[in-house]
């Protein structure tokens, strides 16, 4: 008997396994065309916000880096949830949820309560990628939305741009992303934007009274211009990651280190920390679109299968903004605190 029961247990096992897998192909039968919904919501918030790509490709790390790619980023403060939203890394810098939304509902008109918010955030980064002029991947599909969200996990998994190589390594490996991965990825800022607050410790008393010394003179001059000393650390103008080609995804976010002009703290330390393994892959990709294109697939691949819930893990969420079966917002909050019996004193 106990070996049946053994037999049956690894049966089922093997079958659980099995579910744990993302695949490509996974939306074939139940949403043939959500690739192509997608890119059509992206391609005409494009007309007027070139920036949101970029902005949508970030969601996708913020979210991954983030109890596993599950969509948690998304979930609003309600009676259940607190926001990662508030996070360091997020607070007043993440962007495009309202597209995000506007996919959500596109996607649900054509195939309801069948694909994730979390799928919807992998599709988006790659389809963002390829109307930037990047190469296509493969995406892996299959992920589930998570219950919950994790705000204090947020504001210890994000890197920040202040870091040191080291750190910026460690924050990686702890998502099993390894150096090359590192490298890699943070070529995404070879579009976007990023606001003075983050990059302005560099442009006057970055140590002994002096700028950064790893940031080319030139460009220290237009950045001080957008920057003023008055407003170091909440400065909120913002600026192009890459000085060369802003909307295009390309190489030069490479040359321009090699420069020394990469905008963050954490774009330079990849190519001016003395002696660093990443000097060479930096060298590489510069030399080589093709070498990093291939290797920033690979690593959004890696990324994007960070802890996914799969299976019967977590649910298909309605609105990517909350979990399904909850009430939004105020209501929440009202409804949770009548039960308890409390008067509000907000
Ligand atoms: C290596 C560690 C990283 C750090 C410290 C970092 C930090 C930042 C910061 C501070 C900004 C500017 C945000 C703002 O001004 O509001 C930014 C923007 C951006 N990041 Fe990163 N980032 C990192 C890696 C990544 C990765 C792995 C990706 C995607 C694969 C990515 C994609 C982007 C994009 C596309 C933008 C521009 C977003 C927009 O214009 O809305 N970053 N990042
Ligand atoms: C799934 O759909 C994609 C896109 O339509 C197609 O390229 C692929 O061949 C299909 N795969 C299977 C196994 O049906
Ligand atoms: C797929 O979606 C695109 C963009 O929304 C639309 O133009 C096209 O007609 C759709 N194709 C099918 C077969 O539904
Ligand atoms: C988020 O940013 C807003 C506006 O700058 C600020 O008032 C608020 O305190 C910030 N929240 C956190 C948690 O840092
Ligand atoms: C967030 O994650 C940490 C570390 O895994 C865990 O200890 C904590 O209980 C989590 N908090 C919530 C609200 O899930
Ligand atoms: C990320 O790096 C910072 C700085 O070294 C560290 O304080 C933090 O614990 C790291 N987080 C993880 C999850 O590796
Ligand atoms: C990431 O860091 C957390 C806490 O700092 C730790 O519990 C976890 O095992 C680490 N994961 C990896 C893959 O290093
Ligand atoms: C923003 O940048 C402009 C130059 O583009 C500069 O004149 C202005 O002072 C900056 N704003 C702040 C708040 O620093
Ligand atoms: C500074 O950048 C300019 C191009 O923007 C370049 O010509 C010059 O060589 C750079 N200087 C250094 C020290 O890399
Ligand atoms: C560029 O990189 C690709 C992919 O790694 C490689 O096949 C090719 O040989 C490289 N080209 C040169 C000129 O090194
Ligand atoms: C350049 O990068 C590609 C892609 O990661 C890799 O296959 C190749 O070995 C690298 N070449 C060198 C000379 O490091
Ligand atoms: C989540 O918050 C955003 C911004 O505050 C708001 O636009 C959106 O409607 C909210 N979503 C839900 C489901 O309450």
């Amino acid at each position: 008997m106990g070996s049946v029961w053994t037999a049956i247990f690894v049966v089922l096992a093997a079958i659980s396994v099995s579910h744990a897998q993302l695949s490509p192909t996974f939306y074939n039968q139940t949403c043939p065309n959500v690739t192509n919904i997608v890119s059509g919501v992206i391609t005409s918030a494009a007309q007027s916000d070139p920036r949101i790509g970029a902005s949508l490709i970030r969601l996708h790390f913020h979210d991954c880096f983030v109890q596993g790619c599950d969509a948690s980023l998304l979930l609003n403060n309600s009676a259940t949830i607190v926001s990662e939203q508030t996070a360091l890394g997020n607070n007043n810098s993440i962007r495009g949820l309202d597209v995000v939304n506007n996919i959500k509902s596109a996607v649900e008109s054509s195939c309801p309560n069948t694909v994730s918010c979390a799928d919807i955030l992998a599709i988006a980064a790659q389809v963002s990628v390829v109307l930037a002029g990047g190469q296509s991947w493969t995406v892996q599909l299959g992920r589930r939305d998570s219950l919950t969200a994790n705000l204090s996990l947020a504001n210890s998994n994000l890197p920040s741009p202040f870091f040191t190589l080291d750190q910026l390594k460690q924050n990686f490996s702890n998502q099993s992303l390894d150096t090359t991965d590192l490298v890699a990825l943070s070529g995404a800022h070879t579009f976007g934007r990023a606001q003075c607050r983050f990059f302005d410790n560099r442009l006057y008393n970055f140590s002994g009274g002096n700028p950064d010394p790893n940031l080319n003179t030139t460009y220290l001059a237009t950045l001080r211009q957008l920057c003023p000393q008055s407003e170091v650390g909440r400065n909120t103008n913002l600026t192009n990651l890459d000085l060369t080609t802003p909307d295009i995804f390309d190489k030069n976010y490479y040359s321009n280190l090699q420069l020394k002009n990469g905008l963050l703290n954490s774009d330079q330390v990849l190519f001016s920390t003395a002696g660093a393994d990443t000097i060479a892959i930096v060298n590489n990709f510069s030399a080589n679109q093709t070498a990093f294109f291939e290797a920033f697939a690979a690593s959004m691949i890696k990324m994007g299968n960070i802890s996914p819930l799969t299976g019967s893990q977590g649910e298909i969420r309605t609105q990517c903004n909350m979990v399904n079966g909850a009430s939004s917002g105020l209501m929440g909050v009202a409804s949770a605190e009548s039960q308890d019996g409390l008067v509000s004193s907000m």
